[in-house]
């Protein structure tokens, strides 16, 4: 897995974010950069320890004894020593396999033509050492774009593409043994993008040249074939399937005249399967397309479940080519699309589908989505299922927080934390207005002080830690990290300004650096989910951080943190291995059953949501134990009764503000809700309600609702759009 790109630098991009900025120097996400040699300064660091609690609740929290021996032996540093600018990629390879490969990479601007310089180093031991292993790539200049390619399946498998122009081409280096040996291939062609494993099965992989052509290989990329010309966009669909748009006329700049074609036998044959497209998507078991309505320059999305066979307009507003359509999280169930407003607003509605994609209802409006910058906060918290976090922009401009604990259901403020107060001035004249707000990715875009977006893990259940602010809208000040443990139903302020964070442990620890510009040297860490924080000085000689990285998947006990000293051509790895602090496996009675989603316990629905409850087993707080890297999720499911929380409101209506009830909407009263599936005309005749897809509540409520085949034709073919009409509401 590809984890980050630090870059030690003096210049920036457009690409890149800033991680900090100080003496002249940034460091920048993705960004090109110098190697150097490898020094290895292994334990020669003096360490000095302490275990001070640091958190906001200090007068209830103990001192942890026995940090500083604990940890004093599990501090590694190594140092790499870079030339002058450079950058460096990480990369995970494998799961629980401790390889970590870093490439460090000097690129001269692109006017220049390539060239450069990279330098491989490999870590058997989770980042404490580093080995440069530059020879086994023959030395050969890996462009940072093509990066490192890992495999998805864990199986070791790793791609490097030097660029070797000086003899005329490329070279793939190709590892099946989690990057301990490399083996050269001339590619015979040029790559425009990194290569693509198949998901299903990674010694296939796709890549376009950057004539456009599709290029296949079948054996980890020892022989290549080209499958297709003139192709803009490629994705792997499941069971090997290829889907492509491909453009007649010879640009892909001409959207809404391209064709997407599948194939599922690697290229041999090939099936168009909707033209006059302008985009298409993949995302759970649907493919959307957006498609040229005919009528102009509006267009309209186009779903199937069948993998493009059989196509269904979905219910959504046509747009048009100012506007967009943005997939913001799709599932087996469902899926939540972004549709923006008329206009250069930067807000729009989010719709949720029914579980054929095809039937979309209003979820929320005034929907914060930047049509500059693509940004939007909308968050899909792995913790706790149900829950969504996003923005809205207010009728008066400002931008507040909003969560979903329903699947889109129904969205909320968050609750002001009970341990942080607004401004005297919103507390006593609007109190209902002092609520807790989440800075995401809008407020990276927008430049806020906001180093980190919100975190969380499937199997840290519950947990979300995140960057947020007390008022009445996100402020500009520089905000606080808050913790839920409840996915997002309660708050608690727990560390004071911008941090990074990271969840270590499956949640039984949680470790934070401060972002400051100064030169630190050390690291808070949270045994109980963030109440308390003790800290730990990783070494005397403070130094620049820049970023924190730990294994993906949250199993690790080691964190490493990455950043320089005041020289600029050492990059600083040190290494933190919390195992020696958590010396105790956790036992059965270290855990405790937490009934999710529980908001009103003496209710008999209480913890109700997707129509059953769940139960977990969760570490109790105060246990200081150690999960282990095979811990695995404990939950016990039952059913609930229906109620109207679960359905969506159905296509055509909408819940009010502070409302269950679903209300039809205003300009669809009194007309007859009629949508085109499968060919014919359908009417659908509702109270307003749809269960949510997915949804497993038996019994209780019940409301009306059928779609009757009017046994008209209609049409929903991807093949004649010209006589579609895009929104089909008679
Ligand atoms: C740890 O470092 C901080 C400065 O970063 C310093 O104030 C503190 O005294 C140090 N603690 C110990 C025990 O050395
Ligand atoms: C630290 O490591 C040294 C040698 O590696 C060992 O002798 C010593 O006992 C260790 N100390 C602790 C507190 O683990
Ligand atoms: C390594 O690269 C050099 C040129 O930089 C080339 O002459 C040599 O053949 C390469 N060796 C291998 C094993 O690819
Ligand atoms: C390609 O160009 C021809 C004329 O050069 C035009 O008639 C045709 O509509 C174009 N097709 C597409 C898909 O753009
Ligand atoms: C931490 O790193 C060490 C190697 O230095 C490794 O043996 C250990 O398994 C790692 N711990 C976890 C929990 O991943
Ligand atoms: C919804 O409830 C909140 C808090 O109870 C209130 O401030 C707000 O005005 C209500 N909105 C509407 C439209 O009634
Ligand atoms: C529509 O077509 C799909 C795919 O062929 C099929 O699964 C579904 O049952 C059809 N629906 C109706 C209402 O005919």
């Amino acid at each position: 897995m590809i984890c980050c790109v630090f870059v030690l630098g003096l210049f920036s991009s457009a690409l890149g974010r800033h991680l900090q900025e100080g003496n002249g120097l940034s460091l920048v996400w993705r960004l090109h950069g110098e190697p150097g040699d490898a020094e290895e300064r292994h334990g020669l660091e003096r360490r000095e320890l302490s275990g001070r609690s640091a958190g906001l609740n200090e007068q209830t929290c103990t001192a942890l004894r026995g940090v500083d021996s604990a940890l004093q032996n599990s501090t590694s540093t190594f140092t790499f020593r870079v030339q002058s600018v450079g950058s460096l990629s990480l990369a995970w390879v494998g799961d629980g396999s401790g390889v970590l490969l870093v490439l460090t990479t000097f690129q001269v601007p692109l006017f220049l033509m390539r060239f450069g310089q990279s330098n491989l180093y490999r870590s058997e031991d989770y980042g404490k050492t580093f080995k440069d292993v530059t020879h086994v790539i023959n030395h050969t200049f890996i462009q940072t774009e093509f990066g490192i390619a890992i495999s998805p399946d864990h199986s070791g498998k790793v791609i490097l593409t030097g660029d070797v122009s000086e003899f005329g081409g490329f070279r793939l280096f190709r590892s099946r043994d989690f990057g301990l040996t490399f083996e050269p291939t001339d590619l015979p062609f040029v790559p425009l993008i990194q290569m693509l494993y198949n998901p299903g099965d990674c010694n296939t992989l796709l890549t376009l040249s950057i004539t456009l052509d599709l290029w296949l290989s079948e054996d980890f990329g020892a022989t290549w074939r080209k499958i297709h010309n003139s192709v803009c966009l490629v994705r792997w669909g499941p069971r090997n399937s290829i889907y492509f748009t491909t453009n007649n006329n010879g640009s892909c700049n001409d959207k809404g005249m391209l064709d997407l074609k599948k194939t599922v036998d690697y290229g041999k044959t090939f099936h168009t399967i909707a033209s006059r497209v302008y985009s298409f998507v993949l995302g759970g078991k649907f493919v959307f397309s957006s498609i040229m309505t005919g009528t102009g320059t509006e267009r309209a999305i186009h779903v199937s479940v069948d993998g493009g066979e059989h196509w269904n307009i979905a219910q959504l507003p046509a747009v048009n080519h100012q506007q967009f359509y943005s997939i913001l999280a799709a599932n087996q169930d469902m899926i939540f699309m972004h549709v923006d407003d008329p206009g250069d607003s930067g807000v729009g509605t989010i719709y949720v589908s029914d579980d054929r994609g095809t039937v979309f209802s209003k979820s929320l409006e005034r929907h914060l989505y930047t049509t500059t910058g693509s940004d939007t906060d909308f968050t899909a918290i792995s913790s706790l299922k149900g829950v969504y976090m996003t923005s809205i922009r207010t009728d008066d401009g400002t931008i507040e927080t909003v969560i979903t604990y329903d699947q889109g259901a129904k969205w909320q403020p968050l609750r002001r934390p009970q341990n942080s107060d607004c401004d005297s001035e919103t507390s006593t004249n609007r109190p209902n207005r002092c609520k807790l707000h989440i800075y995401a990715s809008y407020s990276t875009a927008m430049k806020m002080n906001v180093p980190v977006l919100p975190l969380s893990q499937p199997n840290a259940v519950g947990l979300i830690l995140a960057h947020g602010s007390v008022g009445e809208s996100e402020s500009a000040l520089a905000p606080d990290v808050y913790v839920s443990d409840d996915g997002g139903y309660s708050w608690l302020q727990v560390l004071r300004g911008p941090h990074h964070y990271a969840i270590l442990d499956s949640g039984g620890l949680l470790v934070a650096m401060e972002h400051t510009n100064s030169p630190i040297n050390q690291i808070k860490f949270s045994t109980d989910e963030g109440q308390c924080w003790h800290t730990y000085n990783f070494t005397s000689d403070p130094f620049h951080f820049s970023g924190m990285d730990s294994e993906p998947g949250s199993r690790s006990m080691n964190v490493s943190l990455w950043g320089y000293r005041n020289d600029y051509t050492k990059w600083v790895v040190i290494t933190v291995d919390f195992k020696k602090l958590l010396t105790r496996d956790c036992t059965e009675t270290d855990y405790e059953e937490w009934l999710a989603h529980s908001a009103d316990p003496s209710g008999s629905n209480d913890g109700c949501v997707m129509g059953y409850k769940e139960t977990f087993l969760r570490l109790k707080k105060n246990s200081v134990c150690w999960n282990g890297r095979d811990f695995a999720v404990t939950k016990k499911q039952s059913p609930c009764p229906c109620s109207v929380s679960d359905y969506h409101c159905d296509f055509g209506y909408y819940r009010p503000e502070n409302s269950s009830e679903c209300v039809e909407q205003e300009e669809m009263l009194g007309r007859a809700l009629e949508f085109c599936l499968n060919g014919t005309t359908e009417q659908l005749q509702t109270s307003g309600y749809r269960k949510i897809p997915g949804n497993q509540c038996e019994g209780g409520f019940q409301p009306d609702r059928k779609e009757v085949d009017l046994r008209r034709l209609c049409a929903s073919d991807a093949f004649h759009p010209n006589s579609l009409v895009s929104f089909s509401l008679h």
